[in-house]
């Protein structure tokens, strides 16, 4: 006789068919264990608990400043002179000064307004189209905007129902330009037409090309955001992102979104930066702002810092700037194809899924840390290695890091 104990219930006989699926093709994720702080090498934990030092090429940590001694010390006496947090959403009992030091300086870096805080760009963008949108308005989208994009217009097109959605194939000025048309068709009474991209696509290490959107735009009478987590820190002269990279100012974007869990300080956080009477509609109204409590305030005070710094030391991202050509560089010549741009994301396609993880698992055996990407974090088929450049590697890390390729 079969008892209730016996019985498993559907839902775990689904996720135990969906587990085993991903280990029966080799696409299970692997959480690695870091036991150390981030740098251009860390110290990583094995399965059978040894640790060992391998060089890490796939964390976002552009400026190498995740462990800049400032960066540290500023989270300190952060959580010494303020505690941990106040246990409160910002507009109940939520807010410290360094939140407002750190939103003012973000939208100084930038050269915008205003900027707001959350405790992730995912949540920022959670809160930007459901509460600056409306019915009558249409988002026009790149299709390999990042996930926080895509979720952030499903959430909206929920909320505020009647909005419409156009997504154009990537970086296609053609297609946003016919799909433009087709929003400015599709607008009701009053109704705004929103363009978002990303600055650097994540998965392409490419680039958004922001002068022609910025025309386009224009001649459409859209507003322009932009999510530049990889860009900010990277691109441009002084490290403000894609718009710099163009020669375009913040003002002419009308609105940031952007992380500071990458080159910003590396811990964690997002933030929506554009003309105050946005900002103001999102401390106002955004369910994320009014429901979920702030970036804790040893990040704020760390991400700071972290900005402080990149103001005060451009040739940083100089010398990120010369790593990532000296990388790519030396990728290519030990045979591998990697897309050209000035990005610090250098993916090198390999195809299938378990292709990019067994890849990957062969790099770590020669002490080299490069993740790989399958389905469905981008499309079946394309699943790559993806190697990130810092401003912490030095010649002879990406140096080991192209011997490794070799002996690959
Ligand atoms: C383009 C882009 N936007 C947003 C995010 C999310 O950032 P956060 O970790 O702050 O939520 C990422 C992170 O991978 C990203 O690549």
């Amino acid at each position: 006789m079969t008892t209730a104990a016996d019985t498993v219930h559907p839902f775990h006989q689904r996720a135990r068919a969906l587990l085993d699926g991903l280990r029966d093709k080799g696409e299970y994720k692997h959480l690695q264990t870091i036991d150390g702080p981030m740098g251009p090498s860390v110290r990583i934990v094995g399965e059978d608990g040894t640790a060992r030092d391998v060089l890490c090429f796939c964390s976002n940590n552009y400026l190498g400043l995740a462990n800049h001694p400032e960066v540290v010390e500023a989270g300190i006496e952060a959580l010494k002179q303020y505690g941990s947090g106040t246990a409160s959403v910002r507009f109940i009992c939520g807010t410290f000064s360094p939140h407002h030091q750190l939103e003012s300086r973000i939208a100084e870096f930038l050269g915008v307004e205003s900027s707001y805080t959350f405790v992730s760009c995912w949540n920022a963008s959670e809160a930007l189209f459901p509460t600056l949108c409306e019915p009558v308005d249409a988002i026009v989208s790149d299709e390999l905007n990042h996930a926080c994009i895509i979720d952030s217009m499903r959430l909206a097109g929920t909320i505020k129902k009647g909005l419409r959605k156009h997504i154009y194939k990537n970086n296609d000025l053609a297609d946003m330009e016919a799909k433009l048309n087709a929003a400015r068709e599709s607008i009701g009474e009053g109704g705004v037409i929103w363009v978002v991209t990303d600055g650097v696509f994540s998965m392409e290490g490419s680039v958004a090309d922001l002068p022609a959107m910025r025309r386009l735009c224009d001649d459409a009478g859209a507003l322009l955001v932009v999510d530049d987590s990889h860009g900010t820190g990277v691109l441009g002269d002084t490290g403000r992102g894609t718009h710099e990279h163009f020669g375009m100012t913040g003002a002419q974007i009308d609105m940031f979104t952007g992380t500071l869990g990458k080159a910003l300080g590396g811990a964690a956080g997002g933030y929506i930066a554009g003309p105050s009477d946005a900002v103001e509609m999102i401390v106002q109204r955004a369910r994320p702002t009014l429901f979920s409590n702030a970036l804790p305030v040893s990040t704020a005070a760390s991400a700071d810092k972290a900005i402080e710094i990149l103001m005060r030391e451009p040739g940083l991202v100089r010398t990120l700037q010369s790593n990532v050509s000296y990388a790519r560089t030396k990728i290519r010549e030990a045979g591998f194809e990697v897309i050209e741009s000035p990005t610090a994301i250098c993916p090198i396609i390999v195809g299938e899924t378990a292709t990019a993880i067994s890849m990957s698992k062969r790099l770590l055996e020669l002490g080299v840390y490069v993740i790989g990407f399958g389905f469905p974090v981008v499309p079946e088929g394309e699943a790559r290695l993806r190697v990130q450049i810092s401003a912490a590697h030095t010649r002879e890390h990406l140096d080991g890091l192209v011997d490794a390729l070799k002996k690959m």
